[in-house]
């Protein structure tokens, strides 16, 4: 029997549940001609979600992660890279040839797929302006072409002034709706929402939240059901209750549940099993990630995995306050209702080290 859960790509089809409204929220936005900016820590299903809107919307897009660009030629290289995908090279050839500065482009003989190159050169504002100047004429009003950028809190780290120059090339377009997303909760509202930025009141501000918890029970129970239908609802309200509906670990969860009733069917509690079994593969790393951590923030990681107050007088507000922003951004931490552990194994792994 296949595994009904899946985690760590994109979902579609049937691994994908509600996000009714975001859908079509997200779809309704793209018909008009504003951007939209979608924040949500990692894995909550922003990348999932905009796909599926894109998909549904039937039109033009390209996709591309800010974390794997390293450069201005790179940026400007993957972004035409990806709009081949859309528009044959042979379609758009003439248009390239008036590039001020023009890119290597080669077919790879094992994928298929094109390889696009700038060479580094002293007018790499030239070169992004060109790109995005081309999506700009090969659109129009009627066929707007959507970018989506992901990671885009990379801005800031990729070159010096990119942010500017990318917002002064946008200002021109008419024909393009970006949908940028990021992870960063306080790097992107610094993007967006601080007056001094150049980004400031780019787009409409949209927070993804995790699953609700009624259409995630009825997802895992559907599929749980068949493997354990002596307990399927007490099993998902236990994963349910242990992840607290965060999408990536409840599949992760659910999948690993799965595995081992279908492997070691004799499984008193398989549960727990499950947990323990994605504790002990994930140790080494939850280690050199503990290793990596300060006093303060390993106190910290303590109280919060064992739901104890942080207020005790050992360390300073002002302390305590700035070291969360600092786990928070460096992805240990969520802060939804309140600051909690992001991974719950992980959570798991401190408490057994106590
Ligand atoms: N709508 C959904 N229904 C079911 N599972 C989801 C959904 N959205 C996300 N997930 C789970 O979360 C994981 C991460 O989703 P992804 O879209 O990559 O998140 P992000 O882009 O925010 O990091 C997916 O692999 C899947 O397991
Ligand atoms: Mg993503």
């Amino acid at each position: 029997m296949e595994n009904p859960f899946k985690f760590g790509t994109i979902v579609e089809a049937e691994y994908f549940t509600d996000r009714v409204k975001e859908v079509a929220y997200i779809g309704q936005f793209i018909k008009s001609a504003n951007h939209l900016v979608l924040i949500s820590p990692r894995r909550f299903g922003k990348s999932s979600v905009v796909a599926k809107a894109l998909k549904e919307s039937g039109r033009k897009s390209i996709t591309l992660n800010l974390q794997s660009v390293t450069s201005v030629p790179d940026l400007s290289a993957k972004l035409l890279r990806e709009f081949f995908k859309v528009h044959p090279l042979e379609h758009i050839r003439h248009q390239i040839a008036h590039f001020r500065i023009i890119p290597t482009v080669s077919t790879n003989p094992v994928t298929g797929s094109m390889d696009v190159s700038f060479q580094p050169s002293a007018s790499e504002t030239e070169m992004l302006e060109d790109v995005l100047s081309l999506f700009e004429k090969v659109h129009s009003e009627k066929d707007r072409l959507i970018v989506v950028m992901d990671e885009f809190q990379e801005i800031k780290d990729i070159a010096p002034n990119l942010d500017r120059q990318m917002r002064a090339i946008m200002q021109e377009q008419k024909h393009i709706n970006y949908i940028l997303l990021g992870s960063q909760e306080s790097m992107m509202t610094d993007i967006f929402e601080n007056k001094k930025s150049p980004f400031y009141h780019f787009g409409e501000m949209m927070r993804l939240q995790k699953l609700p918890r009624e259409d995630f029970f009825c997802y895992l129970t559907e599929r749980l059901a068949k493997l354990f239908p002596a307990n399927f609802e007490a099993l998902a309200d236990d994963i349910l209750d242990y992840t607290s509906c965060h999408p990536y670990y409840t599949q992760q969860l659910a999948a690993t549940v799965w595995q081992i009733g279908v492997l070691q069917p004799d499984t008193k509690d398989v549960f727990h099993a499950a947990i323990n079994h994605i504790v002990t593969s994930h140790s080494l790393d939850y280690e050199r990630l503990w290793m990596r951590l300060n006093r303060t923030n390993r106190w910290i990681l303590q109280r919060l995995s064992a739901g104890k107050s942080l207020q005790t007088g050992d360390y300073r507000t002002s302390t305590i306050y700035s070291a969360l922003k600092r786990l928070q951004k460096d992805g240990y931490v969520i802060y939804s209702d309140r600051y909690e552990m992001e991974d719950p194994f992980y959570r798991e792994w401190i408490l057994q080290q106590n």
